[in-house]
């Protein structure tokens, strides 16, 4: 009964927010209200100053694009061919930790929406749904994110049930040797699982429909490692204790090497901040390099990836494919993007932020916005095709 009258308000909610929602900032609007504090400062803050957070998104504003009329674009193509995948737009689900803090459905609604979408869904070993969960309801292809636990036997398990789940590819993350310093969880004391202090259960007040359904629901969890390294309720603990406790540190290429070749399938080396490691990665053997900062949440001043992208292509380019993630809010960043070289793009926080508005048709509104801009700006720009948008589309400012 309470249920029942739970879900109708959800519904409604969710349905007003998504017809009020007019593009990625707004649901990132939305978010905030409906997601309690902690959880919501955690998907949204970044490390330190936050500086690169803010430059992944303002380096865009770099670049001019730069249109071409009088060219046929009655029908705008957006379909791109990336990790042995062909996709519906060049847009990928960034792996993204623990999704159930935003929107119960967590990792399910996200991979739901890509699924229908036909885009690929990355699954984090952070995630608060299985790998087999997700693959039950994701019929898109899939990736499984890596990172390297201290007992490596578990990244061989990971790999073995992505395999026997039909995961299209696998992606290794390099960028948290250590966790990075993320004030705002310290001063929201942000803790996993999500504690239940005086000062957290107002906060749930404040959220009912978020609050109510945690409370209801099963256990938190991180789904694909809660049998090797658990956090349950007698284990609160914050998310760098828990990083300290359990990624592996000492984590060298001569590891990304030897899991490269166990998958023996499309592999991406997430965290690529330069020319000289994404080198590295296709030496290695990887088939993509995604260019990343963890979306500023590790290093602060690492610089953005729309600003190293033209390095990493014109260095790797042409032996592996060049994927960017972070700082995509705008149809126009995506299409930037691609004019630098990049074969497709990441997003985390612009389908989180759907999620934490409105669930599944939140996830759904990201990708609506996020279609419909790129399709409009491929129109404007005069590209019928994702594989005829390049370098004399884009002008550097900064050289002006
Ligand atoms: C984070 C890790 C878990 O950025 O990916 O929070």
């Amino acid at each position: 009964m309470l249920k029942d009258l739970l879900s109708r308000c959800d519904d409604w909610v969710n349905e007003w927010v998504v017809n009020h929602a007019h593009n990625i900032r707004d649901l990132r609007k939305y978010a905030k209200l409906r997601v309690p504090r902690p959880m919501f400062h955690y998907m949204d803050g970044a490390a330190e100053d936050e500086a690169t957070l803010d430059r992944n998104c303002s380096d865009f504003a770099r670049y001019d694009l730069k249109p071409r009329y009088l060219v046929d674009v009655s029908e705008v193509d957006t379909t791109t061919k990336v990790l042995g995948q062909t996709i519906d737009l060049p847009l990928i689900f960034a792996p993204t930790g623990m999704n159930r803090l935003f929107n119960n459905d967590g990792e399910m609604a996200s991979s739901r929406a890509a699924s229908e979408a036909n885009l690929i869904y990355s699954l984090s070993s952070m995630g608060t749904h299985s790998i087999e969960e997700v693959a039950e309801v994701c019929d898109a292809p899939k990736m499984y994110q890596i990172y390297v636990f201290r007992d490596r036997s578990l990244v061989q398990e990971f790999m073995d049930r992505a395999k026997a789940c039909n995961y299209a590819a696998m992606c290794l993350t390099i960028d948290v040797p250590v966790p990075g310093n993320r004030e705002r969880d310290l001063y929201t004391g942000m803790t996993l699982p999500p504690k239940l202090t005086l000062s957290s259960w107002l906060d749930f007040a404040l959220h009912p429909l978020w609050g109510l359904k945690y409370v209801t629901s099963k256990p938190f969890q991180l789904a694909n490692v809660a049998h090797r390294a658990p956090v349950d309720s007698d284990d609160v603990i914050s998310l760098v204790g828990y990083l300290q406790r359990e990624f592996d540190p000492s984590v060298t290429w001569d590891d990304a090497a030897w899991m490269t070749e166990y998958w023996d399938g499309p592999f991406a080396i997430k965290g690529i901040c330069c020319a000289d490691d994404a080198v590295r990665a296709a030496d290695m053997g990887a088939s993509a390099v995604i260019v990343s900062n963890h979306g500023g949440r590790q290093l602060d001043y690492a610089p953005s990836p729309v600003s190293v992208l033209t390095e990493v292509v014109d260095a790797v380019g042409d032996r592996v494919e060049v994927i960017l993630d972070g700082g995509i809010r705008r149809g126009t960043d995506v299409v930037k993007a691609l004019a630098l070289g990049a074969d497709a793009c990441m997003m985390g926080r612009a389908y989180l932020f759907g999620l934490g508005a409105a669930g599944y048709p939140g996830v759904t509104r990201t990708l609506d916005i996020l279609r419909r801009e790129i399709v409009r700006d491929m129109a404007l720009l005069g590209t019928a095709k994702v594989e005829d948008i390049s370098r004399e589309h884009i002008r550097d400012r900064s050289e002006l």
